[in-house]
């Protein structure tokens, strides 16, 4: 270990596990010295190990001090540590050792709420704080991933190159962006696993119904995803549930698929996105949706309790197309994308982060998990002026138009199928709420000044009424 190495590193990075590491050598690659470190020493010096040709680029470092010296000023220092408390003491521990005008860059998954507390804590100090989202998993953090970036604009110049220079490219374009101030790259990393979520979970249930209502095996299914990736659902995750469902068990050679507990695991950022939208008084039924579905997949044992008294689905014949499921699939996918940007855009607006969404739509074009071109074609809607719903942008009503008809026959075969459908279902439902001119909350207003007497508008009337309510006591 050399620790007193002279070497001036072009960018800091703190914390070698899988993420870091990958992220580090991304950098090196890239052609930058990186200065590494990490809590424990000996990773340091494994990492390096096995860092081959690209030794030369990295400047490790196992005292914190020796790390941060060997950083060019003003420092950027990237922390990808365990999200929560390791965060929080390792910026103490390097607090010390800063000069004003240096930054640090948390790339772990933050709940940007803690982000937002970073830069408030940090900003005073002469210290800045860019909290920025990182997706696309361990091939993405080495090869390139899309990079959202929130929090101190000045610092974020001085990091602006590396990271622009790591992210993933789509036709030559830098997938890494500046979005707003505080947490703002963190809370749209959040919305990014939120509709994740969404997309997974509604190919979960399309992926049901050919299982158990049209009876096709693994490699059948693996099939017709295959042929959808080259149509207009073609994404990352359209593509891998092609892979998954291909890939056969070696013990058994069964498909692998078939032997994988349907118990869905979650680390919280999906569920993050579901409480924003609630707290932000967004309708995003679908990304919600998907959350529930991961809960409700967690009670095996009920399930099966509960399966003994009134059936298995699949007793129950169901009669759509293929062609409905991919159809079905591209609506819910609008109304999923939909409400993710109604989330987006109403943060902007109460945190006054001014999201640039038309640039969030084409940072996630390629490198992260719902990369697809259906985002290229979303970016491209956002450049000719935004929509106030991303299902009245004219180039998505048009694909609405040829599409909520499959997801209308899907759903209701799903309803009378008992196959369950929490983020189709929800897709539709929130696609027929929003294009009602008029609605039925007339009734509940009428409710709630019955018992509450909270008042309501009438149409032809100004100012709030009450009604005159029979009494309901005998
Ligand atoms: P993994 O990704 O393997 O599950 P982790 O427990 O999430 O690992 O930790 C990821 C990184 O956070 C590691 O670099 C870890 O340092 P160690 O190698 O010393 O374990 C780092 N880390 C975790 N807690 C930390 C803390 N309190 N202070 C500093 N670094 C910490």
């Amino acid at each position: 270990m050399n620790s007193n190495n002279t070497a001036q590193a072009d960018i800091g990075l703190i914390g070698l596990a899988v993420m870091g590491s990958n992220l580090a050598l991304n950098i090196a690659e890239n052609g930058y010295r990186v200065a590494v470190n990490n809590r424990t020493a000996s990773k340091i010096d494994n990492f390096v190990a096995e860092a081959g040709e690209l030794r030369d680029q990295i400047v490790p470092n196992a005292d914190l001090g020796d790390f941060v010296r060997s950083i060019k000023q003003p420092r950027s220092i990237i922390i990808m540590v365990k999200a929560g408390a390791p965060v929080d003491m390792t910026i103490e521990a390097l607090l010390p050792h800063l000069d004003e005008g240096d930054a640090i860059i948390e790339a772990g998954n933050a709940n940007y709420r803690d982000s937002v507390r970073r830069f408030e804590e940090l900003t005073p100090k002469g210290i800045g704080f860019l909290g920025i989202g990182v997706s696309g998993g361990e091939e993405g953090a080495r090869h390139g991933p899309s990079i959202m970036v929130g929090g101190s604009k000045a610092q974020w110049h001085n990091a602006e190159e590396v990271l622009t220079a790591i992210s993933a490219k789509f036709n030559g374009e830098s997938c890494c962006a500046y979005l707003g101030s505080s947490g703002a790259g963190h809370f749209v990393k959040t919305i990014h696993n939120g509709i994740e979520y969404a997309d997974m979970q509604m190919i979960a249930e399309v992926y049901g119904v050919m299982r158990d209502g049209l009876n096709m095996s693994a490699l059948a299914c693996a099939e017709v995803f295959k042929s959808w990736n080259e149509g207009p659902l073609n994404s990352y995750l359209i593509e891998i549930t092609g892979l998954v469902l291909e890939a056969v068990d070696d013990k058994t050679g069964k498909p692998l698929v078939e032997l994988i507990l349907d118990k869905a695991g979650q680390k919280g950022t999906g569920r993050w996105s579901a409480i924003a939208a609630q707290e932000l008084g967004v309708a995003a039924t679908t990304i919600e949706g998907a959350v529930a579905a991961r809960s409700m997949s967690a009670l095996k044992d009920e399930r099966i309790a509960a399966e003994k008294i009134y059936g298995a689905s699949d007793s129950v014949d169901i009669s759509v197309t293929l062609k409905q499921l991919e159809q079905a699939l591209l609506a819910g996918k609008i109304a999923a994308y939909a409400q993710g940007f109604a989330i987006l855009s109403k943060a902007s607006e109460d945190n006054k982060w001014d999201l640039p969404l038309g640039t969030i739509a084409r940072i996630w074009r390629a490198g992260c998990i719902i990369r697809s071109g259906f985002l290229d074609q979303m970016a491209a809607s956002y450049d000719k002026g935004v929509a106030v719903n991303l299902m009245v942008a004219p180039e998505f009503v048009e694909v609405m138009q040829q599409n909520q008809g499959a997801l209308r026959q899907v759903v209701a075969a799903g309803a009378l199928g008992a196959y369950p459908m929490p983020c189709l279902g929800a897709a539709l439902a929130y696609f027929d709420s929003y294009r009602q001119s008029r609605g039925t909350a007339n009734i509940i207003q009428g409710q709630r000044d019955f018992f509450g007497a909270h008042g309501f508008v009438l149409m032809d009337r100004d100012g709030e009424q009450h009604g005159d309510w029979p009494s309901t006591l005998d």
